[in-house]
């Protein structure tokens, strides 16, 4: 299939997934103008390239929490990904392991951290929602250090689920055939029908609400793994994250899908950079389709990006082979930014490579 940019697979998932399930991978939360404004805040961001550098060599390797990857591209945490493919996380495991790069289990896979884990050797982060009930939280961070996962990204944006219309319209929940693999034993791993979304309710039944900076602390205290907090989007959270401990910040606003009117993440990103003061790295997620996008947030400041949709979708197109398409082009494409720019390695790409509107004059 001649796919040629990430963005081309939002057609053909569309096509190929039941509409309940194609909308709750692409819809935002209420309105959407947070979902549209991640894209459309790329677009004001411009170049300003430098000429005339010898850019035939092109390094993209980078260290992340000590761990040598082939790119600063990574894979978000993405929910339930067998309804996108019968080989779901697996997948996704394979794909980002044959890129070189790191993947984020979400707690709501529907594969468990041993099973992703089985796919082989990578470099793999647990994404962690907290329950009500701390002995679960326990026994699944717990596991998912003994599978051999390097570090947690501790959701904090989500004490309820956002209102996402299209899964309310539709009755969204996970089909009968399918399990939350990580609460399988713990009887939390089905999903109840709901006259709304399906989800919406369990998270409502089993979401710690309670959740505050000091259990940031507690997590630490149940494990040696590093956490990134996931879901900062201004300069005092950044600040709190530190002092709570945090070994890095993803700026992120869940992919538009809980607060609507937040800005883009690549608008809220240097703000976000310069409370860190270089303490601890600072991540962004949303929004990201070209190697453009990932370069800007380089010049933001970032020390690396992950990506969410373009995962799912491809997965539910092509499988692992879509997963993998997506991570080749992404990474051709900041390459091609890179020599464009006059990078040849990370540590070139500076702010003065672009422009921003909230740029004084030069
Ligand atoms: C998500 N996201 C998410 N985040 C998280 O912490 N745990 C999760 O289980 C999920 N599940 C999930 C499912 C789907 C279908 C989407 C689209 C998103 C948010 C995700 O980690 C990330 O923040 C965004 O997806 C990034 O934005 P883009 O790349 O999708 O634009």
């Amino acid at each position: 299939m001649g796919v040629t940019n990430v963005t081309e697979y939002e057609a053909i998932a569309k096509e190929k997934l039941p509409k309940m399930v194609y909308d709750y991978y692409a819809s935002g939360a209420e309105d959407q103008w947070t979902l549209e404004e991640s894209r459309n805040a790329f677009s004001r961001i411009l170049f300003r390239p430098r000429i005339l550098i010898d850019v035939s060599k092109i390094v993209m390797t980078t260290t992340i929490l000590g761990f040598k990857i082939s790119m600063p591209i990574m894979v978000a945490p993405t929910a339930m990904q067998k309804m996108a493919h019968p080989e779901g996380e697996y997948a996704t495991a394979r794909a980002a392991s044959s890129a070189g790069t790191i993947m984020t289990l979400s707690s709501w896979a529907t594969s468990s951290v041993e099973e992703a884990a089985s796919t082989g050797p990578g470099i793999r982060f647990f994404q962690l929602y907290v329950y009500k009930d701390r002995n679960v939280v326990a026994q699944l961070v717990r596991r998912a250090e003994r599978a051999g996962f390097k570090a947690i990204a501790l959701t904090v944006d989500t004490p309820r689920l956002g209102r996402r219309e299209a899964d309310i319209k539709n009755r969204f929940t996970l089909p009968p055939f399918l399990t939350l693999k990580n609460f399988e034993g713990l009887d939390l791993g089905k999903m109840d029908e709901a006259n709304d979304s399906g989800l919406a309710s369990y998270v409502a039944g089993q979401i710690d609400r309670t959740l505050s900076w000091k259990d940031v602390q507690w997590l630490q205290t149940i494990t040696k793994m590093p956490i990134l907090v996931k879901g900062v989007i201004t300069a005092e959270d950044t600040r709190l994250a530190i002092q709570a401990g945090a070994a890095g910040i993803i700026v992120s606003n869940h992919g538009a899908r809980q607060l609507d009117y937040v800005p883009a993440t690549i608008s809220a990103l240097e703000e976000v950079v310069k409370a860190a003061q270089g303490r601890v790295p600072v991540f962004l997620d949303g929004g990201v389709r070209r190697g453009t996008d990932v370069f800007k947030a380089l010049a933001l400041g970032a020390a690396g990006i992950f990506i969410g949709r373009p995962v799912v979708l491809s997965l539910a197109a092509e499988g692992e082979a879509g997963v993998r398409k997506v991570l080749q082009m992404l990474r051709d494409e900041f390459e091609l930014t890179m020599a464009l720019s006059g990078c040849t390695s990370l540590k070139e790409i500076t702010r003065d490579h672009i422009v921003t509107e909230w740029d004084a004059p030069k």
